[in-house]
């Protein structure tokens, strides 16, 4: 055991998680923590820069096993000093209480029952309706110049499209589309991006005001391809075709910096889609500590898959399945092993 529940620590740390609780419970009336690998989601909110408390508490529920912890409004003094005290000792688990439960996160599918999903939409309907969202992606990308400000209006439009796909309970694999042409694939991949992360964000029980900025971001992600400057990048000597290609995030997230109205989430989406979850990936971090966000993690998943199934076009077409082994076998490290569970549980499900 590290400290007794009495000693003084455990109180103080009781005194600032009351106060801070307090707060909270005045806008809502229970408190869920959802602990996703190094991220912490409180009320459905992804937090970031959580410091050094935050990512010790994520630490020591992670060594205990658990992943999701509710709060509920009537928490006392007692049952709080008791919780700590339990996340505190090296051994034995964590007790539920009257006002504080525990457990771990299963795959919940947030709205989207796979049993219930609608059928509703025959594939052609389901097609249609792709394409007219890729022709408005086209058409958005087609105004975007490094000389102009971008509105978003257009991109928030097709968003809200999706959404409401996704409320309709429709199987989100029958709205990814492989790109018709070489010309089609920078529209069917943004669009194919951000079906794919809303769901893995719906999956994950994120707030549909979420779902909206991360869909945004993901449509958004590779903007940058279209901001390189065509000619050389140095005076020396012009970079190659693939120096070039991985200044994409840096222009990308510039780019979107100066957007009014726009989501922070979108040029931080830009700038991290190509790191990979143990920091490696580019472009490269000059600080240590700085991680990925949880949404650019999704949005790397998704990328990931998504070129696959491109690419597959090429060779031998690979099945879902084989492309959800794929994601799996990926070197450790690539990805946030939480959220490629995630992923592919949910992929199964929704494919089976
Ligand atoms: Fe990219
Ligand atoms: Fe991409």
């Amino acid at each position: 055991m590290l400290y007794s529940k009495d000693h003084a620590s455990v109180n103080e740390l009781t005194k600032k998680a009351l106060s801070i609780l307090s707060e909270i419970f005045d806008k809502s009336d229970s408190i869920e923590i959802i602990i996703v690998e190094d991220d912490l989601i409180v009320n459905k909110n992804p937090m970031r820069e959580m410091g050094i408390h935050g990512d010790n508490f994520v630490k020591r529920i992670k060594r205990k096993g658990m992943s999701r912890i509710h709060l509920l409004k009537g928490v006392t003094h007692s049952e709080l000093k008791q919780f700590i005290a339990d996340i505190a000792t090296t051994t034995g688990g964590i007790k539920s209480y009257q006002h504080i439960k525990t457990g771990v996160v299963d795959v919940h599918i947030g709205n989207v029952e796979i049993d219930s999903l609608n059928e509703d939409f025959d594939a052609e309907d389901l097609s249609s309706f792709t394409s007219e969202q890729i022709a408005k992606v086209r058409e958005e990308y087609n105004k975007i110049s490094p000389f102009k400000k971008l509105n978003i209006a257009g991109f928030e439009e097709i968003v809200v499209k999706f959404l409401m796909m996704l409320q309709k309970k429709v199987n989100i694999l029958k709205l990814i589309k492989p790109p018709r042409s070489f010309d089609q694939y920078s529209y069917t991949h943004a669009t194919n991006v951000a079906v794919l992360t809303i769901f893995q964000a719906e999956v994950l029980g994120l707030r549909e005001d979420m779902l909206h900025d991360i869909g945004i971001a993901a449509l958004l992600h590779d903007v940058g391809k279209l901001l390189i400057p065509k000619d050389g990048l140095n005076k020396e000597g012009s970079a190659t075709g693939e120096e070039k290609i991985k200044l994409h995030p840096l222009y990308g997230a510039q780019y979107l910096a100066n957007v009014d109205g726009l989501t922070r989430l979108a040029p931080i989406a830009a700038f991290e889609h190509h790191l990979r979850y143990d920091g490696q990936g580019y472009p490269e971090l000059k600080t240590g500590n700085r991680k990925q966000h949880i949404c650019s993690q999704m949005i790397a998943i998704s990328d990931f898959f998504d070129t696959l199934r491109s690419t597959s076009l090429y060779r031998t077409s690979l099945g879902v399945k084989e492309m959800i082994s794929l994601i799996r076998t990926k070197d450790e490290g690539a990805f946030n092993p939480f959220l490629v569970n995630n992923f592919t549980r949910a992929m199964h499900l929704a494919i089976s």
